[in-house]
């Protein structure tokens, strides 16, 4: 019984690790992150912002700089904009973002 617990909880961390999904966003999602930003129109309204391919808007050295931060501004502009997104998807996007563009640990 114990031993089965313990397999549970090492694929859990270890898939979370082979993903690279920091523990602060646990149960994060990258596919699902992925596919929010697409439908979010995230990066379309980036790239009428600074251009490109929209990524030079994520700042990892600018005011943004932790992961704590980074959830936080997803969360912002989920609200500000309205996007109804739940805390899971708030939690997939921002653990999406961390592995394409900031990198925090
Ligand atoms: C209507 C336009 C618009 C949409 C849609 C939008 N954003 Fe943004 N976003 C912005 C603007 C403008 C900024 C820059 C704000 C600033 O620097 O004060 C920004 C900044 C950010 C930042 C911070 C970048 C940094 O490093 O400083 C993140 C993260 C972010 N957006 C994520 C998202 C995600 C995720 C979505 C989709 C769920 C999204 N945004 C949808 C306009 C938008």
């Amino acid at each position: 019984m114990r031993l089965r617990w313990f397999l549970v909880i090492f694929c859990m961390v270890s898939s979370a690790f082979a993903q690279s999904i920091p523990r602060l966003y646990a149960g994060a999602d990258l596919k699902v992150g992925a596919k929010l930003i697409a439908d979010n129109q995230c990066v379309a309204c980036h790239q009428r912002k600074v251009g490109g391919d929209g990524s030079a808007l994520y700042k990892p050295t600018g005011r943004i700089n932790t992961l704590g931060l980074l959830r936080g501004m997803v969360e912002q502009c989920n609200t500000e904009l309205n996007l109804g997104l739940f805390p899971d998807e708030v939690n997939s996007i921002a653990a999406t973002l961390n592995r394409d563009h900031y990198r925090f640990k």
